[in-house]
C-alpha cells in the first residue's frame, strides 16, 4: 500500500537527504512523488540540462526500497522561459496577463508552453523511463488549479478550432449559441472570442462551450505528456492528480485517460463538517476511477497554508481522514509534503516531517499511520459496496452556476451535498458517478439539481426506472438541454414523463425564507407551481408561502420527485423511507439517531469487498462509542474482534471479517 508524499530534495542541502531517508524509513514510508516544481532546476537554460542532482536523488531512494512516482515537472516554468516568452502567461477574464512569479502561470493553448514541456517531458522520460525506482509517471500537477480559464489571444483562437470541430459550421454555433438574442448572430469565425467579462451577463451557452473548452485545452496537454512518457517508458503506468472537488476540469471526462486514478483532497476549515467534505470528494474520485481503486496522492497532516484561517488537525484527525479515503476507495495514501519547507508561500503547511524535526507528536503520528496502512496492503485492490448511485455531472454545473438563473442561491453541488450528507448518516455509501455510468448495478439513483440533462442522460434514468430501480430527482433538474436551451412544455422537461409532474413557473425562496410543507417539514430555497399527472401521488404539497396546496414531494411508481430544499431532518426521513422502499441497507445495522435534530452524520462506514473476503470501516467522529456487529481482526488495532465491535469516540477499525458470518 503505497504510504509517502510529495519529496522535494530540491529544496535542500545534500546532506540533509539522507536523513530523510532514515526518517522515511522510521515512518514506513515506501512511495514518494519527486520532482514536481523542479523544472528551472532541471534546465536552467534553454540548452541546459541538470539532471545529476535527480540521479543522485532516485539512486537513493532505490537503495532506500522507496518507490517514486516521478512528475514531469512541467506544472512550473523556469524564469528564462517566461521571459523569453511572455505572450505564454495567462490571462484573466478581466484581461489581466499574469506576471511570473508563482506556478501554473502557462496558457493551456500555448504552443511555446506546450513545445518546451513536451521537451522536458522527453528527457526526463529518457532518462528515467527504465528506472528500477520508477513506479509510475505523474504527469503536470492538478492540472487548472491556477490557469483553468485563459482569455490571451491564442486561447481564443484555440476555442475556434475546437469551436469548428464541435459545430462544422456557424449556423450551427449561431443555433446552439442562441445568437438571435443581444444581435450576437456570427457572421465569421474570426469574430469569436474567449467570453471574457463584458457589460451584462454574457452568453450562458458561449460560456459552458469555453468551460468544455478550457478543460480539454488542458486534457490535450495531459495526454501530449502522457503520449511522450509512453513512447519512452512503455508499461509505466501514468496519472494525474485530480481535485474533484474544484470546478476546473471534468474529473469524469478524465478518469478513462489516466492509469491510475489519483486525487487530491484537503479539509476545508471553514465548512461546518468537514469531513462530509472529504467523503464527497472520495465517492467522486471513486466514480472517476469507475469503481476501481483509487491512489490519495494529496492530502495534509495537519494545516494547510491557504485557507484564511489554517486549522491545525486534532490529534487522531490525520488518522481519521486517511482512513476515511481508504475507506471509500483509496489504495494509498500520501501527503503534501514530506519535510515542511523553510521558504515560499507553504512553509507553514504542515508536512509529515514538521518543523519541530522527528521528536515531535506530528511526526510520531505519521509513524502511527505508516504501521497501520501497512497492514492494509492486504486489501488493495478490493472495491467499495454501494447500492446507490448519485449523478453528477461537471458541464451541468458550469451551466447552473452560468448566469440569469431563477435564483442565484441555487448553486451547483449544494443539493448534492445534501444527499450524499443525508445517506451518509443513515450510514448509506453511494458512488457519485457521471450521467453515463452503467446504473444497472444500483438499487437507487439520485439526481440532484442535474439542471442540463442531455437525452441519453434523460433515457437512461427512465429506463432503469422502468425497470424497477427507485429514482429520486431534485428540483431544477432536467431543465435545459446539452446546449442550455429550456426543454419546453412544462418542466423538467427531461424527467416530465418519468417523475409524472409538470411545473409551470419557479417561485425561488429568499436567503433565511421557508415554507411549510402539510406533513410537517420545511422547505427552504425553492418553490414551484407543479401539478402532479393522474397516476403521481402526491406524498407532500406546501402549506404556506406562494404556491401552497402545490405538490412538493412526489411518486409516480420507482420515481420519486422533491420540488424543494428540504431541511436536514426531513430529507434524512424522506431517504429513510426511500432507501427502505428501494431495498437499500447500510453495510451493519445501525441505531437510527432519535427522531429530532440528528446533526451531522458522526461516523463512516463502509464495506470494501475481494471475491469472498470483506473489510469493515468504522471510524468513529461523535461523541460516544459506537457499537457494531463485526467480528474478525481489527487491522487499526492489530487485534481480534468478537462482535459486537466498540469503537471509541474518535477511534477508528478495519476489520477484515471472518467469512461467512
Ligand atoms: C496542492 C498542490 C501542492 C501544494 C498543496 C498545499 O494544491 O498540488 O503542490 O501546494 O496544494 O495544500
Amino acid at each position: 500500500m503505497p504510504f509517502g508524499g510529495d519529496y522535494n530534495p530540491e529544496q535542500w542541502p545534500e546532506e540533509v537527504w539522507s536523513e530523510d531517508l532514515d526518517l522515511m524509513k522510521r515512518a514506513g514510508v515506501n512511495f514518494v512523488t519527486v520532482g514536481v516544481f523542479s523544472w528551472a532546476r532541471l534546465q536552467p537554460a534553454l540548452d541546459r540540462w541538470e539532471f545529476g542532482w535527480l540521479d543522485r536523488v532516485l539512486n537513493l531512494l532505490h537503495g532506500a526500497g522507496i518507490r517514486v512516482d516521478l512528475a514531469t515537472a512541467t506544472a512550473a516554468t523556469p524564469p528564462w522561459l517566461a521571459r523569453a516568452h511572455p505572450e505564454m502567461l495567462p490571462v484573466d477574464e478581466r484581461g489581466v496577463r499574469a506576471t511570473f512569479g508563482s506556478r501554473q502561470t502557462w496558457c493551456p493553448s500555448s504552443p511555446v508552453y506546450r513545445e518546451h514541456s513536451l521537451a522536458l517531458v522527453e528527457q526526463m522520460a529518457r532518462r528515467y523511463g527504465s528506472h528500477p525506482a520508477l513506479a509510475m509517471w505523474h504527469v503536470s500537477n492538478e492540472l487548472g488549479c491556477h490557469n483553468s480559464r485563459c482569455y490571451c489571444p491564442t486561447s481564443s483562437a484555440a476555442f475556434r478550432t475546437w469551436l469548428r470541430h464541435r459545430y462544422g459550421g456557424l449556423a450551427a454555433l449561431n443555433e446552439a449559441w442562441g445568437t438571435t438574442v443581444w444581435s450576437q448572430a456570427y457572421g465569421d469565425w474570426d469574430q469569436i472570442e474567449a467570453p471574457a467579462t463584458s457589460s451584462a451577463d454574457r452568453n450562458p451557452s458561449q460560456l459552458l462551450d469555453f468551460h468544455r473548452f478550457s478543460s480539454d485545452a488542458l486534457l490535450e496537454q495531459y495526454r501530449a505528456e502522457r503520449d511522450v512518457l509512453r513512447r519512452w517508458s512503455p508499461g509505466v503506468p501514468v496519472t494525474t492528480n485530480l481535485m474533484v472537488r474544484s470546478p476546473f476540469v471534468d474529473c469524469f471526462g478524465w478518469g478513462p485517460e489516466l492509469d491510475i486514478v489519483s486525487n487530491d483532497h484537503y479539509l476545508l476549515g471553514f465548512l461546518p463538517d468537514p469531513s462530509a467534505d472529504l467523503a464527497y470528494a472520495a465517492d467522486t474520485t471513486r466514480g472517476c476511477a469507475r469503481r476501481q481503486p483509487w491512489l490519495l496522492m494529496e492530502h495534509s497532516t495537519s494545516a494547510v497554508s491557504w485557507q484564511p484561517v489554517n486549522k491545525a488537525k486534532e490529534p487522531g484527525e490525520m488518522l481519521r481522514s486517511s482512513l476515511t479515503h481508504v475507506a471509500r476507495g483509496a489504495d494509498g495514501v500520501a501527503f503534501f509534503q514530506w519535510r515542511a519547507s523553510v521558504v515560499g508561500p507553504e512553509k507553514f503547511h504542515s508536512a509529515m516531517l514538521p518543523h519541530a524535526g522527528p521528536d515531535s507528536d506530528r511526526f510520531a503520528e505519521v509513524c502511527r499511520l505508516g504501521r497501520v496502512v501497512e497492514r492494509l496492503s492486504e486489501l488493495r485492490g478490493s472495491t467499495v459496496d454501494a447500492d446507490v448511485a448519485l449523478l453528477a455531472d461537471w458541464p451541468s454545473s458550469w451551466a447552473l452556476d452560468g448566469p440569469g438563473k431563477p435564483s442565484s442561491l441555487v448553486r451547483s453541488g449544494a443539493a448534492a451535498n445534501a444527499y450524499h450528507g443525508a445517506l451518509r448518516s443513515l450510514g448509506v455509501t453511494c458512488d457519485v458517478v457521471p450521467p453515463d455510468a452503467d446504473l444497472g448495478r444500483y438499487r437507487l439513483v439520485l439526481v440532484p439539481t442535474l439542471y442540463l440533462c442531455d437525452d441519453a442522460t434523460a433515457e437512461a434514468i427512465a429506463g432503469f426506472a422502468s425497470s424497477g430501480g427507485h429514482v429520486l430527482v431534485t428540483f431544477f433538474s432536467g431543465i435545459v438541454d446539452v446546449n442550455d436551451h429550456v426543454r419546453l412544455g412544462g418542466y423538467p422537461g427531461g424527467f416530465r414523463d418519468l417523475l409524472g409532474v409538470t411545473v409551470e413557473e419557479f417561485f425561488p425562496l429568499d436567503r433565511g425564507e421557508t415554507v411549510r410543507l402539510a406533513n410537517g417539514g420545511t422547505a427552504t430555497l425553492w418553490s414551484e407551481r407543479c401539478r402532479a399527472a393522474e397516476g403521481t401521488a402526491v406524498l407532500d404539497t406546501y402549506a404556506s408561502g406562494p404556491v401552497s396546496g402545490n405538490a412538493a414531494i412526489t411518486r409516480r411508481d420507482t420515481a420519486w420527485y422533491v420540488g424543494t430544499a428540504l431541511e436536514a431532518d426531513d430529507l434524512r426521513s424522506l431517504l429513510v423511507r426511500v432507501t427502505a422502499e428501494a431495498g437499500v441497507r447500510p453495510p451493519v445495522p445501525l441505531p437510527l439517531a432519535p427522531a429530532g435534530r440528528s446533526g451531522p452524520a458522526t461516523f463512516d462506514i463502509t464495506r470494501r469487498r475481494s471475491g469472498e473476503q470483506t473489510w469493515l470501516f468504522v471510524i468513529n467522529r461523535g461523541e460516544s462509542e459506537l457499537s457494531v456487529d463485526a467480528s474478525g481482526h481489527d487491522l487499526v488495532s492489530d487485534t481480534t474482534v468478537v462482535s459486537p465491535l466498540r469503537v471509541a469516540p474518535g477511534g477508528c477499525a478495519v476489520v477484515r471479517e471472518t467469512p461467512g458470518r
